[in-house]
């Protein structure tokens, strides 16, 4: 980069506007221009105004005479007057100034020779006399990105970045010459770099966490989910460089490579339109958002914080409140080891309004569109699902295309065998959700159905009740609220495990390496779970559980209580739970997924955990796929579907059979297709019960016996 070939004639040429733009204080359109969020016009889309610059030169050249359009393209092309000349590119004897425009000046003649090899300018241009007008405008887009390149190049002062420029200028002054198609090639190697990308995977994490939510509800997280993915197709990404000074990692290689690609196929083809786009989201995962994701939230919310007066006031709780707890939300799945959401095969029901990943893709603009996208969405009252694309202009050809792997990936989800159509789900989501087609408010807590955890849950949801993992602390000094919630806990453990010593509990639930999960009602402790972690065996032991008398077994809080301490310990990566059970909790530990079979190696908790005479020792291992505290809810969810499903398949088979009396006859099997109407129902012998005998009863008993023993 440091011998960038100040004799290239077509360099030279540059020169008098690198100078004008730097002297008229104008960055340019150059992609260097674009700071890290900061400083531009567009604060969140920093790459648009160079895009804009960028289009609006683009025109003005191609609107020139062709005379003139072949001035310009012949600074580019080699000479080809002889095959000795080795000129690679006309050179005009009587240079612009640097104060006059293009617009003003003539067109020089064909004549005219060139200042380095003195062949004349038609020597240079003879290969374009009989090329395309669409040809000559194409080769002109990339003469203007050439030349914000080389803008850039001069500006950039990190080194990485400008290497990268660089190479993308000599890159596209080799395809000018050789009318060819600008491709990125070496090590990065070809877009998508991850799977699933950042689009599918914001998806997931709508449909795992937020599908179950009422309509509103999940409009508001569809809303913040596309304004992220928005946010970070237009983010500048900081440079390898600031990004081993922050991380204060030696070995920045993975990043570097992932700037590298972002600056070649996302970035710098914002504005540089003769470079293959792609959007971050599409193409980047885990790995990239790792990287940035702390930097980027932090730079995203200082931002909201510092234009807050410029955004709409109905848009400004969404995005003041909501956004970073949406954002939280994400970080908790982006750095946390088991969210399933990664997972190539990630799966869920999407709802209409969880999808998100081709609007995004349509509502980019491209450089011609006048107002920001994301300004838009922040700004637009209506709803983001319907983001009005009028104007904007989507990219065309197949740069803006998927990559192929991906669409038949998704068509492969789509397509499980027996899966019901999607299309129906959806339709069924919206029956059930919709108050106005339901009978009765959607959670009747009176029906005898009703989850155990519903009203926890509600009064959760209400701000009535409140959970908060506390403990005491020797290296920092705990605050008032916290020592006093202790106390209570304390209290409500004595009262409730009488036969446990005061002393002993207070030194537990005062014992740093413990903590309690605390319920809280009125700012006063009402129930909790002390428990130990030892993350290096790979269990926690829960060593006291209750609920004041006066708050127990009607209202769930006991199984609300131990669904959030599963849920905190799938964030710290602990799937067992161990416990000594009093006797008269077993049952209890049982509706909460506990089990007298332990598959915890003795080795592993002998020596660790605490042993009480009288108690049974019972674990529960936990499913990291599973969201606990939301789990009686969704199963009720799926229950309705399955409900409103076979409702429909019964609307459809009209005719009612008598029913069967060869049974009152003596008989005492028939084959299950000789039932009327069974085949209507689309019911089909298995092929694997084809031909098989009638199992002996003695066999069958001993057989499931023996599988009942094994599940067990
Ligand atoms: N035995 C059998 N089943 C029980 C018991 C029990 N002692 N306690 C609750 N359950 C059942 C409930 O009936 C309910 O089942 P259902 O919905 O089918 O009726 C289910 O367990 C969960 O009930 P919740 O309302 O969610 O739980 P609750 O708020 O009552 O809290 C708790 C349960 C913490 C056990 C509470 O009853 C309590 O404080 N008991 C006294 C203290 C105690 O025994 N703690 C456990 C000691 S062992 C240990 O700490 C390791």
């Amino acid at each position: 980069i440091r011998s960038v070939d100040m004799s290239d004639p077509a360099t030279q040429a540059l020169q008098p506007r690198l100078l004008q733009a730097q002297s008229s204080g104008s960055a340019g359109s150059g992609a260097a221009a674009a700071g890290s969020g900061t400083g531009n016009s567009d604060p969140v889309r920093p790459g648009l105004s160079q895009q804009q610059r960028a289009s609006q030169k683009k025109a003005q050249v191609r609107a020139f005479p062709r005379a003139k359009k072949l001035e310009k393209l012949g600074v580019f092309s080699a000479c080809k007057a002889s095959d000795t000349c080795k000129c690679n590119g006309w050179k005009n004897p009587n240079p612009p100034s640097a104060t006059r425009i293009d617009l003003q000046q003539q067109a020089a003649s064909l004549s005219e020779p060139c200042r380095s090899c003195g062949h004349a300018l038609a020597d240079h241009v003879s290969h374009l006399e009989n090329v395309s007008e669409d040809e000559i405008n194409r080769l002109l887009g990339m003469v203007v990105d050439v030349e914000n390149l080389f803008m850039s190049v001069h500006k950039e002062e990190d080194t990485d970045t400008k290497q990268v420029y660089f190479y993308l200028f000599k890159l596209l002054r080799k395809c000018i010459l050789q009318m060819s198609q600008p491709v990125v090639e070496g090590s990065l190697g070809s877009p998508p770099f991850e799977k699933p990308n950042i689009e599918q995977v914001i998806q997931s994490l709508l449909q795992y966490k937020f599908s179950h939510l009422a309509p509103k509800e999940r409009q508001t997280m569809f809303e913040l989910s596309k304004m992220f993915l928005i946010c970070l197709n237009y983010w500048k990404l900081e440079t390898p460089t600031q990004y081993r000074q922050r991380t204060q990692k030696d070995d920045a290689t993975a990043y570097k490579l992932d700037y590298t690609r972002w600056l070649c196929y996302c970035h710098v083809p914002q504005s540089n339109d003769s470079l293959p786009r792609y959007e971050t989201t599409q193409v980047f995962g885990r790995n990239l958002l790792k990287s940035i994701f702390t930097v980027t939230r932090r730079q995203l919310l200082e931002k909201f914080r510092v234009e807050k007066d410029k955004l709409l006031p109905e848009k400004r709780t969404l995005i003041l409140t909501h956004f970073p707890k949406f954002l939280s939300m994400l970080e908790e799945e982006i750095y946390g080891e088991n969210s399933p959401i990664w997972e190539a095969d990630f799966t869920m029901p999407a709802s209409e309004s969880t999808q998100i990943g081709h609007q995004t893709a349509v509502i980019s603009p491209t450089s011609a569109s006048g107002s920001p996208a994301l300004s838009k969405c922040l700004n637009s009252s209506s709803s983001l699902g319907s983001t009005d694309t009028g104007g904007v202009e989507p990219i065309t050809g197949d740069k803006r295309k998927l990559p192929e792997a991906l669409t038949l990936e998704d068509a492969k989800r789509i397509r499980v065998m027996g899966d019901i159509p999607m299309e129906l789900v959806n339709e069924v989501m919206m029956t059930i959700t919709d108050p106005a087609a339901m009978l009765g408010p959607e959670t009747n807590l009176l029906t005898p159905n009703a989850a155990r955890d519903e009203t926890a849950r509600l009064e959760e949801r209400r701000g009535i009740i409140e959970f908060h993992v506390i403990g005491n602390s020797l290296s920092q000094k705990s605050n008032k609220k916290i020592l006093m919630w202790l106390v209570g806990l304390q209290n409500v453990f004595s009262h409730q495990l009488p036969r446990m010593p005061k002393e002993y509990i207070t030194r537990l639930v005062f014992d740093p390496k413990h903590k309690t999960l605390a319920l809280i009602k009125d700012g006063r402790v009402i129930g909790g779970i002390c428990f130990r972690m030892f993350p290096t065996q790979g269990f926690t032991e829960i060593v006291f559980c209750a609920v004041t008398s006066n708050e127990q077994v009607k209202k769930g809080y006991g199984t609300h209580l131990m669904n959030h301490l599963k849920e905190y310990h799938i964030k710290h990566n602990i799937l067992y739970f161990l416990t000594y059970a009093d006797e008269y909790a077993i049952g209890y530990f049982k509706k909460q997924g506990f089990s007298k079979d332990i598959k915890v190696p003795k080795g592993r908790y002998l020596g660790y955990i605490k042993d009480y005479e009288g108690a049974t020792l019972m674990e529960c291992e936990l499913n990291p796929r599973i969201p606990y505290t939301e789990l009686s809810h969704i199963i009720k969810r799926q229950k309705e579907i399955i409900k409103k499903l076979i409702e429909r398949k019964q609307s459809q088979i009209r005719k009612v059979y008598p029913g069967l009396t060869c049974f009152k006859e003596g008989v005492r099997q028939i084959p299950v297709e000789s039932i009327p109407g069974i085949r209507e129902t689309g019911w089909k012998p298995s092929s694997k019960d084809k031909g098989k005998e009638v199992k002996d009863p003695d066999v069958l008993y001993n057989m499931l016996k023996n599988l009942l023993a094994q599940i067990k």
